[in-house]
């Protein structure tokens, strides 16, 4: 009769943690942060008032957001000896690998913000994260393309300064197109917090020991980049192209429902929404519109992904499983149609959730009644046995 699954801090394998950030409604595909629709948010805020909501609970005013926006503008350099970690990386490493190891790294320089018990340190950590991720991410991406690094802008919005890193070079400057601009903020604001998915559980369960938060966060990434979660975002899009056409969507369908195939439609199903999920519906119109913007009609990847989607919408299987579309199968046709290479799109996704990252790792930290995490198990093994001397083996 031992509840196996049951550690504190009241984790249990089915909730496994209080929290007021992030609500979903997987049966009705609703999720709401700090009570906001995400379809409100996507259409009428901004990345950085997101993570201002998500960070203090409410939405700011205009002198909060001001200040806000201020000091993380003022925290999107990194330490300057930080550009010789990249140099210790093969140019061909996957760029997640690359943010592993850097935003580690800062856990080894930014000392002034590692106490987890002083608020103010906290803060700081929170602004050097949600700041820097974005410059981290986009030299991970000009290093593995053999480009000088390009620093932050302090006149451009947080989505245009990514832009403008990934995409200026010295010999010429490169001009932020508001629309994408727009695209990219958006999706930033999908990705910024989903509630107790696999990778915050990690930064969660990391942080629990008390442990330097840019380790913590590093183990995010880490957790996000696996295929079954953020790394999905790469493999839809390398799948979508894969198919190539819609007359091939057929015998990729029935490999998706071939058990004894290992093969699974990515960005397709989830662990909560039953029903779509809110965040793919946005993605899929933001699809549309980038891609008339760039001129792009008749994208066939976009084809596929459409008409896959309607085909697996009217499978049984499909419809029995309550798979459905998630936040990964429209990102990776927005982004490739922006110039990023599918390697860069877990990057992406690790620097929007950051924000999410830190808002649950400072909720929990909070708590006075903290008790390090501590996942049981229902054990399996062998009874007790006794010891047997080699000469009788
Ligand atoms: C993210 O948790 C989060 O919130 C994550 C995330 C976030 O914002 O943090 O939303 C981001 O990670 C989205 C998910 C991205 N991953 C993918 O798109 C990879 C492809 N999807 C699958 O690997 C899968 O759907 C999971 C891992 C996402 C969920 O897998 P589960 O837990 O098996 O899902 P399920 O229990 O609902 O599956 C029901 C059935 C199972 O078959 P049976 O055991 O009942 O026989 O459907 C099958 C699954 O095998 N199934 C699929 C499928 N997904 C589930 N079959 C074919 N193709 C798929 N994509």
């Amino acid at each position: 009769g031992l509840d196996v699954f049951t550690y504190d801090p009241g984790f249990t394998s089915t909730a496994s943690c209080e929290s007021a950030i992030t609500f979903i409604d997987g049966d009705k595909g609703e999720l709401l942060h700090r009570g906001y629709p995400i379809e409100q948010l996507a259409e009428q805020s901004c990345f950085l008032e997101v993570c201002y909501l998500l960070l203090y609970g409410d939405l700011p005013s205009k002198a909060q957001m001001d200040d806000f926006r201020n000091t993380v503008t003022r925290h999107t350099m990194v330490h300057e000896q930080m550009h010789n970690f990249f140099r210790g990386f093969r140019r061909d490493a996957h760029p997640m690998a690359t943010m592993v190891g850097v935003v580690g790294a800062m856990s080894a320089f930014y000392h002034d913000s590692t106490d987890i018990t002083d608020p103010h340190q906290r803060e700081v950590a929170s602004f050097r994260l949600i700041a820097k991720l974005p410059t981290i991410a986009a030299m991970a991406y000009k290093y593995s393309i053999g480009q000088p690094f390009v620093y932050p802008r302090n006149d451009l919005d947080y989505a245009s300064n990514f832009l403008h890193m990934c995409f200026s070079v010295p010999a010429e400057t490169y001009e932020v197109n508001p629309v994408l601009a727009k695209a990219m903020d958006r999706i930033m604001m999908l990705h910024a917090d989903h509630e107790q998915n696999a990778s915050t559980s990690t930064v969660r369960l990391a942080g629990s020991s008390g442990a330097n938060p840019f380790a913590c966060i590093a183990a995010g990434i880490a957790c996000l980049w696996g295929p079954a979660h953020g790394g999905a975002n790469q493999a839809c899009l390398e799948m979508l192209r894969e198919i190539g056409s819609v007359d091939r969507i057929p015998e990729y369908i029935e490999k998706a429902k071939d058990k004894n195939d290992p093969f699974r439609l990515m960005g397709f199903g989830h662990r909560v929404y039953k029903n779509f999920d809110p965040r793919a519906k946005v993605m899929k119109e933001s699809a549309d519109e980038v891609l008339e913007l760039m001129g792009i009609h008749d994208n066939p990847t976009l084809q596929v992904a459409k008409e896959l989607e309607r085909i697996a919408l009217e499978d049984d299987y499909f419809i029995s499983k309550k798979l459905y579309p998630n936040v990964d199968f429209y990102s990776g046709i927005i982004l490739d149609a922006m110039g990023f290479p599918t390697a860069m799109f877990t990057p992406i996704f690790a620097l929007s959730r950051t924000v999410g990252w830190i808002s649950q790792w400072k909720e929990m930290i909070s708590d006075p009644a903290l008790k390090i995490g501590r996942p049981r198990q229902l054990y399996t093994g062998p009874a007790r046995r006794d010891y047997t001397d080699l000469s009788s083996r």
